[in-house]
């Protein structure tokens, strides 16, 4: 299948696009930054705020189904109003040339950050987190994710052949990272483990990149398995917490003190059983066994 990855250079995308390919499919990787592909990927370099450009993209590559990932991907990076804008205008953008293209299957990155968390009045309705849960974003990057699921809803109500939808990734690990690189947050993994408040703020959640790719791979392998407009939690089964979650969950935000005790039973904080549910995700690759091996090297 002749696959689109929009922000194929980066930290999620250069797993995505290595996934798609090693499955089989034919993928063009854009992104404004360039990256040494290897030979059976396309990559194509285009700035997909740029209209002319972007429809010359999709004319040429006649997508069958289309990975959206290029944005602004961490909150506070950009001014307020140029995530909002760039994150808004690219989803609204790229979805809607993929329908025009005639691509049978959409899907979107968003975030868990949608729900709200981390702020002193934030208080769950209950835990874990799926995705029935309400979203109460408070930062322009939350703001702007709830603004793409939106346009995958809205995108969705019209169009009878593309199927739209999104998935939220926990805080993506990829392959450089396990080994010790510094992550998005400008500490390393092994940092974030040894201080629960560091890891706090995303409510301990992560995701493998390779395991987050398989699930955009399954999404766009099977469209008749997703309803249109359906947003998925693509976070690992276990917290990024060396101790029992609950305890530290409770202290580092007191709000949730509540409902804690229902992850007692080591599970994370978020639940991605719908993932599991309609399209069979079951994310293997886990920090005790990753980083693990990273520490014994
Ligand atoms: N990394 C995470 O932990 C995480 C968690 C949840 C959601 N997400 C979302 O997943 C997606 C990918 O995240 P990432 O960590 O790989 O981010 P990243 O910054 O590593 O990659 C994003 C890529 O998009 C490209 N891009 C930005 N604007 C573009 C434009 N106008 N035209 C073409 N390319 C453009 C960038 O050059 C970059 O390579 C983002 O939408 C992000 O919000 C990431």
């Amino acid at each position: 299948m002749r696959v689109l990855v929009t922000g194929g250079s980066g930290r999620l995308g250069r797993s995505v696009v290595t996934v798609l390919a090693s499955r089989g499919h034919e993928v063009t990787s854009v992104d404004t930054a360039e990256h040494p592909w290897p030979e059976g990927i396309t990559p194509a370099v285009c700035d997909l705020l740029d209209s002319g450009a972007r429809a010359e993209l999709f004319a040429r590559a006649a997508p069958e189904a289309v990975v959206h990932l290029a944005g602004i991907a961490v909150p506070f990076a950009r001014p307020d109003a140029e995530t909002l804008r760039v994150n808004a205008t690219l989803a609204w953008e790229v979805l809607s040339a993929a329908v025009g293209a005639g691509a049978h299957s959409a899907v979107a990155a968003s975030s868990p950050t949608v729900y709200g968390y981390n702020t002193p009045s934030w208080k769950p309705r209950y835990l874990p987190l799926d995705e029935e849960h309400p979203v109460a974003p408070w930062h322009a990057y939350g703001l702007s994710k709830v603004m793409v699921e939106e346009t995958v809803r809205a995108l969705a109500r019209t169009s009878d052949k593309c199927v739209l939808s999104a998935v939220r990734p926990g805080y993506v690990v990829s392959p450089e990272e396990w080994r010790g690189a510094v992550t998005q947050q400008g500490h390393t993994l092994s940092e974030r483990l040894e201080d629960p408040a560091l890891a706090a703020g995303s409510l301990f959640n992560y995701v493998d990149a390779h395991d987050a790719a398989e699930l955009f791979a399954l999404i766009v392998e099977n469209p008749e398995r997703v309803t249109g407009g359906t947003v998925y939690n693509a976070i690992a089964p276990d917290p990024l917490a060396r101790g029992p979650v609950e305890a530290d969950l409770a202290r580092l935000h007191p709000a949730t003190a509540e409902h804690a005790p229902a992850l007692a039973d080591g599970r994370a904080v978020f639940s991605s059983e719908r993932a599991r549910r309609d399209l069979g995700w079951r994310p293997e690759r886990t920090w005790r066994d990753l980083l693990h091996q990273t520490e014994e090297a």
